[in-house]
């Protein structure tokens, strides 16, 4: 028989929260794990600013990993992005050894290109005692059954609707939760996309869901690091102000501004990858957004369903209020 996601993940509730670049850090991510999900460090958590040094970025992830410690007992992760080819990876391994090091319980596996399951990097993770919570930026059947063989704990089933780098495929969570509930075999599938409220939490269950993974229901959160007149703006938007662009080879959905309306505009106009990429200034442009809540010279990440988010509150009151 299939296991539960909390007895696999050594947690009370069947939620874990989505790693956030620049948006977590120690305190948020306890906050999760204290108050029964599992929280996870996204890339550069509790940072400001960014470093190019791969080795410093993984001691920075260290000290981090050693903060959330003295705030909880109770398990967390952090987020790996590996590229297809380790030999064009400088991030992957440095990271990879401090999550072993440090005895990190789980990580979040976000698969880039066509999925990237890289079985040997499974199964040291496996021998380590990691457990793997894989999520593909785009869901296919054949990744899914490619990290299920590979030895993935967790599966996330993510659809069109969240907020972040989102799938290749316009595929809404409605279709790709079930759609991967039948695929997997035998170990649990979190819904991720538009999960902010208890309706929606529902009915990620009712899909087929083990559990939810969500990210936008906690950026308007008393311990998200965003910044406030972001946390602001979500309250007042709905979805139909989100703004979708390209963010190659993905897309994202930002709040608007300057700099988004001009991202719309190349990504309409059929602008090169090249020169999309130019404008979007890389992870800095989202700190400028995220961190210091400038949409003219930056942009964020947001899901759909900010529509259904209308007062920022504690994580633990978020968390308890989407499991109602
Ligand atoms: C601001 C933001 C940043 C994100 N950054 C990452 C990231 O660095 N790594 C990752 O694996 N997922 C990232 N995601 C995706 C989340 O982990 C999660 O899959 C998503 O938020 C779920 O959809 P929801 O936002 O509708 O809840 C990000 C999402 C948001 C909203």
């Amino acid at each position: 028989m299939k296991k539960s996601v909390t007895e696999i993940l050594g947690i009370e509730k069947p939620l874990v929260q989505g790693p956030m670049s620049w948006v977590t850090n120690a305190e948020f991510v306890a906050a999760v794990s204290n108050a029964g999900g599992l929280g996870v460090l996204g890339p550069n958590a509790g940072q400001t600013e960014l470093t190019a040094d791969p080795i410093e970025t993984a001691e920075r992830m260290r000290r981090e990993i050693r903060k959330t410690k003295t705030l909880t007992n109770k398990p967390f992760g952090v987020n790996l992005a590996p590229n297809p080819d380790q030999s064009k990876d400088p991030w992957t391994r440095p990271i990879l050894n401090v999550i072993k090091e440090e005895k990190v319980p789980a990580i979040v596996w976000m698969g880039v290109a066509d999925g990237t399951v890289l079985p040997e990097m499974f199964q040291e993770l496996k021998d380590a005692g990691v457990k793997i919570i894989y999520r593909a930026i785009t869901p296919t059947i054949e990744n899914t059954q490619k990290a299920e063989a590979a030895g993935a704990d967790v599966i996330v089933a993510t659809g069109f609707d969240e907020g972040g780098l989102m799938p290749e495929k316009a595929i809404g969570t409605f279709v790709i939760v079930p759609m991967i509930a039948d695929t997997v075999k035998n170990v649990p599938v979190l819904a991720a996309g538009g999960i902010t409220d208890t309706r929606t939490a529902k009915a990620a269950f009712a899909l087929g869901a083990d559990g939810i993974f969500v990210g936008t229901a906690l950026l308007a959160t008393v311990e998200n690091p965003t910044h406030q007149n972001v946390k602001e703006a979500i309250l007042r938007s709905t979805a139909e102000d989100l703004a979708l662009f390209k963010a190659p080879p993905t897309f994202v959905r930002s709040l608007p501004g300057k700099l988004t309306d001009k991202l719309v505009e190349l990504y309409q106009s059929g602008a090169s990858d090249a020169e999309i990429g130019k404008t979007l200034g890389g992870m800095s442009g989202f700190n400028v957004g995220m961190m210091q809540g400038d949409f003219d010279n930056g942009w964020g990440c947001f899901g759909l369903g900010v529509a259904q988010i209308h007062e920022i509150k504690t994580v633990k009151e978020v968390i308890e209020s989407l499991l109602a």
